[in-house]
């Protein structure tokens, strides 16, 4: 048995409610997924993440759960569900399922009954009563709304959620949760499932007595969670479950990871997690958070991945993103949607090269772009409603608080995927649940397909290249152009073969010379996203990419 498979793989990404409707309510489905099996199959990917499918009030959509074990009856059921899952596992893709434990909804029965003083749900939650005077429990800042403590009338107390009030985080210190938990993930490995991702992981264990924190850059109480006191005994714990099924394998969501932390998580034989979706790479155009917003700074960039590559090589593994229902559309960030098929092809190269499995998220395969909506009520998402509530009462006029929400939100990605030039882009036949981008005659699945050129085909072509393939796998990582505000640019070798990887990340000319060690050596060009006649040193154009081959070791002379 490989225990090991998800090295040499890639995944998709499936937020269900925006992937594909497929009983005409105008919500995508399980039903939906079903019929596009083959295009997931087609892209050259192994897997298949799954946004959660759980029942949900929606009040984060799917990331408050009030039922772990059955699916939310808008996206189908436990039989279509089968039916998934046993045709993903024909066409030979792994099902991936998200695994929300953090927290659930407050409308789960446990938090009911939790609330009521139910035995033995009464300490299922972190309910805290107010301090005297009637003060909150302590001074955390929530991530999703201003505050994180939430009085409760019927309880008589304070409950905490991290996230959205919708979202009480659950009690990890009680063993009665964690054997909930045990629970859940039996269920769905039972049912066949190949692993999971684990969400917000790194926050499940919080420090005891909930201190107060002091002045802080960033969000005040993090520090009490984050990586928290009991992390890796309950990772370890969760780890155990999946180690009595054979093959199965788990990411986990760490946000304010670093590599070096990374290391106590994704490190050595007995390690928690395979891998982790960190969010350094993500931060190059804001700081912390896409909320605050900042130029694109590609140095920026180029460290964070370097940082990872480095610090995991030979210890650990990578999970390679740049996009998902969190963050909006990378060539809207990143790269340029005056030149989207350039960018958007020099994108994948810039990360596809890397060590690690990809993971590619729904529409990100066809360039799928950012939304700009006039009013705050035509967006869905539970953060920019929040935001825009504090804008107001900061008394920001109208304009301001919009121009702060349209680049940042996470409904950017969350539009329904693109699939043809018909009505709502293919989508569905009934009345879309949400804004479809109006590009879709032009950016769409079909056309993408009829386009030799695509976006969508280059991706093909890279992944089945990676498949397989040694140096990427297992090669050195080695930066070049550090300084450079224009070029990345990144070697991988191994076993006597070498790819250098150029990316332009500008409209500008950026002249790329060869390192020293390079030059005179023979360089088969494997990629690009223009027609190139000269190089391998070049004058790259709006957002060039390339991608060589080379020997390492020097020819023997014939
Ligand atoms: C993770 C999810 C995000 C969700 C949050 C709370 O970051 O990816 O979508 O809102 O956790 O569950």
């Amino acid at each position: 048995m490989n225990r090991e498979w998800y090295k040499d793989t890639a995944f998709y990404q499936i937020w269900p409610r925006s992937f594909k409707d497929g009983n005409g309510d105008g919500i995508g489905d399980l039903w939906g997924v079903y019929e596009k099996l083959e295009y997931i199959r087609s892209l050259g990917v192994g897997g298949i993440w799954f946004s959660p499918l759980y029942v949900s009030p929606n009040a984060d959509f799917g990331y408050d759960i009030s039922d772990y074990c059955a699916i939310n009856p808008e996206y189908g059921d436990l039989e279509i569900f089968d039916k998934v899952l046993q045709k993903a596992h024909a066409l030979g893709l792994k099902v991936v399922m998200d695994l929300v434990i953090n927290h659930t909804s407050i409308e789960h029965e446990w938090f009911q009954k939790s609330r009521r003083g139910i035995e033995p749900y009464t300490d299922y939650y972190i309910w805290r009563a107010a301090k005297p005077g009637g003060g909150k429990p302590n001074n955390w800042q929530g991530i999703f709304e201003s505050e994180c403590w939430r009085w409760d009338d019927v309880a008589g107390k304070y409950y905490l959620h991290l996230f959205s009030s919708g979202q009480p985080d659950l009690n990890m210190d009680n063993p009665l949760v964690r054997a909930e938990v045990e629970r859940i993930m039996r269920f769905w490995l039972d049912r066949g499932v190949d692993g999971f991702r684990e969400d917000v992981i790194t926050f499940i264990s919080k420090t005891e007595g909930l201190p107060d924190d002091g002045f802080v850059i960033g969000l005040r109480g993090m520090k009490f969670y984050e990586s928290g006191p009991r992390i890796h005994e309950y990772l370890q714990q969760y780890r155990r479950i999946l180690e009595q099924y054979p093959d199965r394998f788990v990411v986990g969501e760490a946000p304010m990871m670093t590599p070096r932390k990374a290391l106590e998580f994704v490190a050595g034989d007995k390690r928690d997690l395979d891998m982790m979706f960190h969010f350094q790479h993500m931060e190059a155009d804001c700081f912390l958070i896409e909320y605050l917003r900042m130029p694109f700074n590609l140095r920026k960039l180029k460290r964070a991945f370097s940082n990872w590559q480095k610090a995991l090589s030979g210890k650990g593994w990578n999970a390679l993103y740049l996009e998902n229902h969190d963050h909006p559309r990378i060539i809207s960030r990143y790269g340029s949607e005056k030149y989207r098929v350039q960018s958007g092809k020099m994108l994948a190269c810039a990360l596809l090269f890397q060590q690690g499995t990809p993971f590619l998220y729904q529409g990100q395969e066809i360039g799928m772009t950012n939304i700009a909506l006039p009013k705050i009520e035509d967006y869905a998402d539970c953060v920019a409603q929040d935001v825009y509530k504090r804008c107001k009462r900061m008394h920001l006029p109208d304009k301001a608080a919009m121009a702060l929400i349209r680049p940042a939100t996470r409904d950017s990605s969350r539009t329904p995927v693109q699939w043809s030039a018909e009505a709502n882009g293919g989508f569905t036949k009934g009345k879309p649940w949400f804004y479809v981008n109006q590009n879709y005659p032009e950016i769409n699945v079909a056309a993408a397909e009829a386009d030799p050129d695509s976006l969508l085909h280059f991706y093909r072509k890279l992944l089945r290249f990676r498949a397989g393939n040694d140096v990427i796998r297992n090669g050195s990582y080695h930066e070049y152009e550090k300084h450079s505000g224009r070029l990345y640019v990144y070697t991988r070798e191994y076993n006597g073969q070498g790819i250098l990887v150029v990316c332009s990340f500008t409209e500008k000319p950026a002249e790329f010379r060869l390192p020293k060690r390079l030059q005179g050596k023979a360089m088969t060009l494997e990629f690009s996203n223009y027609p190139v006649t000269d190089g391998p040193e070049f004058t790259a154009r709006p957002y060039e990419a390339r991608v060589y081959t080379y020997e390492t070791r020097k020819r023997a002379k014939k």
